[in-house]
């Protein structure tokens, strides 16, 4: 592994290590499928785009938490990470499968903690042994995630009232929530997120709240409340939005308000990786972004 070099990302290994990813991600899910899951589908032209849009917007804001493993002027892996103010999280992680064990992936998380500095952290890990391994060993504690699946009962879905379409003008009160609730606002991902996703927000006094609903797949992508039941309206009007199958992301045991929600809408109780957190408590009311956290 003498020959892997880790180093900061560029803009022009976006394409590679993209396509790192794809593969990677790929191998991983077919590893850790369960009998009853169906076989795992290669990323789509579509989401490869979308991929790169993110990596290319994270290399923007914050450098310095962007890193690929290099061999013979090859991407074999890469690790993405931001800092937020005094908030770290690591947004997405991996080296190829035929080199993986090897010591590449320690190197590359080495890297992105020295980038944090020590701040508090979170990001949604995989149950890939080799990732749990170095997150544990990294000082983060895990906690499982559950996730709600299935076809929303249509007939189930109540009246929700008091929500609106959000905007850029609700920012500020968004970035006061996220920092109440993780320690740190989302800052420039909640103008990056508007730009592709649906904001509904609640804005009443003491019951604020918003959700970020992904118009395609018709699913939360990331939900924050100042108490549950508002957390509760907009869960309700996030599975109003779906079509079709959907998926309840990051549910932590802190969040059992959406499993409720998601019983009552008729969806079942799956269970998939594990949100990892350091020197802070688990977010509540919250389902963090895989993306974002
Ligand atoms: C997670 C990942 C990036 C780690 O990269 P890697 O190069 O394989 O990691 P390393 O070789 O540095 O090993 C890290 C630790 O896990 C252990 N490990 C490696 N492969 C393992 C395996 N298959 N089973 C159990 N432990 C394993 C290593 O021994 C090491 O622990 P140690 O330092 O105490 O000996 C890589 O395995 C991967 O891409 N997995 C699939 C994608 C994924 O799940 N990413 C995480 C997203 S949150």
């Amino acid at each position: 592994m003498e020959s892997v070099r880790i180093r900061p990302m560029r803009e022009d290994d976006l394409t590679a290590a993209e396509h790192v990813s794809a593969v990677t991600f790929l191998a991983g899910d077919r590893l850790t499928r369960r009998v009853n899951e169906p076989e795992p589908e290669p990323r789509s032209a579509e989401a490869s785009r979308q991929w790169i849009k993110r990596m290319r917007f994270f290399l923007s804001i914050d450098p310095g938490g962007c890193w690929v493993a290099e061999d013979s002027g090859d991407v074999v892996g890469f690790a993405i990470s931001q800092n937020r103010g005094p908030l770290w999280y690591l947004a997405t992680y991996g080296v190829l499968p035929d080199r993986q064990g090897k010591g590449v992936g320690s190197r590359l998380m080495d890297a992105v903690l020295a980038h944090a500095q020590e701040r508090p952290g979170l990001f949604s890990s995989t149950v890939h042994p080799a990732a749990t391994r170095r997150y544990r060993l990294a000082d983060f504690f895990l906690y499982p995630q559950m996730r709600m699946v299935g076809v929303v009962d249509r007939s189930t879905i109540p009246k929700v009232s008091g929500l609106h379409e959000g905007g850029a003008e609700d920012q500020e009160w968004m970035d006061r929530l996220d920092h109440e609730l993780r320690g740190s606002g989302h800052g420039p991902d909640h103008t990056f997120m508007r730009k592709s996703l649906r904001l509904v927000v609640s804005r009443a006094s003491g019951r604020h709240g918003y959700v970020y609903i992904d118009p395609d797949q018709g699913r939360p992508a990331l939900l924050a409340a100042a108490d549950p039941e508002t957390a509760q309206r907009l869960l309700w009007e996030a599975l109003a939005a779906s079509r079709g199958p959907t998926l309840v992301n990051c549910i932590t045991s802190a969040n059992h308000w959406a499993v409720d929600v998601g019983l009552a809408a008729r969806l079942d109780i799956g269970q998939e990786g594990y949100l990892a957190l350091r020197g802070m408590a688990e977010p509540s009311p919250y389902l963090a972004s895989g993306h974002f956290l």
